[in-house]
């Protein structure tokens, strides 16, 4: 989207909590990948959503600084947790020094590991699920989490759109697994699905 029209969203968008604007500014301050961190807009997007869905158990994969775990715990219901998955133990630290400024200290439980070896371990059922590790195992973490995923329940699934590379001939690895996940999730009879074109493409499923 033009620069122009991302600036103008940005200022007509309810702001963010004081905790989210300093975890964002030592991320472009201090971390050379900070295009992984969702954005302001995509965050007021995923906490909207959970305000919309109320979900009382919301499973993560990919934590990162904590960002949008914390997005997604403005919507819990009352008692509801985040289980949120990450393979980096630095960047772990971080995020778990924000979420303990937060409100949210005692909801938003942190695994360390390999998400696909970490989930099966999981005995929870999951209201809405948010896919936004390692591009290559997408569809993996579709296949673990779908019969975990309560009758209503919702997926995203975050850079489905690989900065606009899934419109290539050619594709590198990430690329391929993305765009033969968006074909798989519309294949999919046990949900329904739109592809929303937010920041890096937000895919949105609902358990049928
Ligand atoms: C895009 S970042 C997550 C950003 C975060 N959800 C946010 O929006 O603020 C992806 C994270 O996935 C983690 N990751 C990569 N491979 C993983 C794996 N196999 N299991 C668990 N986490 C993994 C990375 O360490 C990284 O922190």
């Amino acid at each position: 989207m033009n620069e122009d029209l991302i600036k103008y969203a940005e200022q007509f968008t309810s702001d963010e909590s004081p905790v989210l604007q300093e975890l964002r500014r030592e991320c472009y301050e201090h971390y050379a990948d900070s295009s992984m961190l969702s954005g302001f807009v995509q965050g007021r997007v995923l906490a909207m959503f959970s305000k919309m869905i109320r979900p009382k158990v919301v499973l993560e994969i990919g934590t990162y600084l904590g960002y949008s775990a914390l997005c997604f715990a403005e919507g819990l219901a009352d008692g509801g947790k985040v289980i949120t998955l990450d393979i980096q133990e630095d960047t772990n630290k971080v995020a778990r020094s924000f979420v303990d400024k937060t409100q949210y200290k005692d909801k938003i439980q942190f695994h360390l590991g390999n998400a696909v070896d970490v989930i099966p371990t999981l005995p929870e059922t999951f209201d809405l699920v948010f896919i936004d590790a390692d591009k290559p195992n997408y569809s993996n973490y579709f296949d673990l989490v779908i019969d975990r995923v309560r009758p209503g329940g919702f997926i995203i699934a975050d850079n489905v759109l690989w900065s606009g590379k899934v419109l290539l001939d050619e594709k590198d690895e990430s690329t391929q697994a993305l765009h033969d996940f968006n074909q798989k999730v519309l294949a999919d009879s046990r949900v329904s699905n739109v592809l929303f074109p937010i920041r890096d493409g937000l895919m949105v499923m609902n358990k049928l």
